[in-house]
C-alpha cells in the first residue's frame, strides 16, 4: 500500500482542538478531512498548518453553486495545495465540468457527493426526484464520471455496485465506518474497515472511532493494520 487509505474526519469546532488531535496521529498512516464546521471556524490557516505537519488534506466543502463560482472555489482550494476537494453532483453537468476544468487531472483530486445519505425516498420526492435513492446515486455517479471527475463519496453499501459499474480507476470514498466493537453513534448503516475495502472502497472516512478514542494513535494503527495486507 503506497498511500494511506484512512481519512480522519476532524469534526471539531475550533483549530486548537483539531490540531491537538492531529498531532497525536501519524501522517504516514492517514490523511485528514476538514469540513464546513472546522473550515468556517479556522479557515485556510488551519489547512496550511495541517499540511505543514505532513498531512494531506481532503477539503470537504461540497461546493454547489453556478459553474463560474464553483470553478473559482475549486481554484482557491487547489491554490491552498489540498489533496482532494468535493462538489455536489446535483449541481449538474455544466457545474461539474467547470469544476474539472478548474482543476486539471493529476492536480487536486476532485470528487462528487451524489445524494446525501441523510436523504430518503420522501426527501427525494419533496425536491422532485423520482425513483429509488440507489438509482439516483448511480445516475449521479455516471454523470460525475462523464464530466471527468475522479470519483464519488458513497456509502459502503453502494460500493460493490458502483465499483462494478464505474470500473477500477473511479475513486470511491466511503464514510460510515465502524470497527466491530465500536459505537455506531448516529450512523445508520455501518461497515467495518476491512469489509469496506473488500467491497471496493479506495478511501475510508473515519471520524469518532479515532477522534474520540482514549488513544487515537493506537486506534489508527489498529485500523490501518486491519486493512493493510501483511
Ligand atoms: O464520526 P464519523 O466516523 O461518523 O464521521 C464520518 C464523517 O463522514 C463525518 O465528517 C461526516 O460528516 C462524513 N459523512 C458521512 N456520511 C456521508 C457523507 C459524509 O458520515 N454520507
Amino acid at each position: 500500500m503506497n498511500s494511506p487509505h484512512i481519512i480522519v474526519a476532524l469534526d471539531f469546532p475550533a483549530a486548537d482542538l483539531a490540531l491537538s488531535l492531529a498531532m497525536q496521529l501519524d501522517p504516514r498512516l492517514c490523511r485528514v478531512k476538514v469540513g464546513k464546521e472546522l473550515f468556517t471556524a479556522a479557515g485556510p490557516q488551519l489547512v496550511e498548518h495541517l499540511m505543514g505537519k505532513g498531512f494531506e488534506v481532503f477539503l470537504d466543502l461540497k461546493f454547489h453553486d453556478i459553474p463560474n463560482t464553483v470553478a473559482g472555489a475549486c481554484k482557491a482550494a487547489a491554490s491552498l495545495g489540498v489533496w482532494m476537494v468535493n462538489v455536489h453532483a446535483l449541481g449538474g453537468r455544466k457545474m461539474l465540468s467547470a469544476a474539472r476544468e478548474a482543476l486539471p487531472m493529476g492536480t487536486t483530486k476532485l470528487i462528487a457527493v451524489t445524494l446525501l445519505t441523510s436523504m430518503g425516498r420522501d426527501d427525494l420526492s419533496d425536491i422532485g426526484l423520482s425513483g429509488e435513492p440507489e438509482m439516483v446515486v448511480q445516475r449521479l455517479a455516471s454523470l460525475s464520471s462523464s464530466c471527468g471527475l475522479d470519483g464519488v463519496v458513497c456509502s459502503a453499501l453502494e460500493t460493490p455496485h458502483l465499483r462494478q459499474m464505474m470500473g477500477k480507476d473511479f475513486c470511491l470514498v466511503t464514510p460510515g465506518i465502524r470497527p466491530l466493537d465500536a459505537s455506531v453513534d448516529d450512523q445508520q448503516r455501518v461497515t467495518t474497515p476491512s469489509q469496506a475495502i473488500a467491497n471496493g472502497a479506495d478511501y475510508l472516512v473515519i471520524g469518532r472511532p479515532i477522534t474520540q478514542a482514549t488513544d487515537p494513535l493506537a486506534m489508527l494503527q489498529r485500523l490501518h493494520a486491519e486493512i493493510t495486507p501483511a
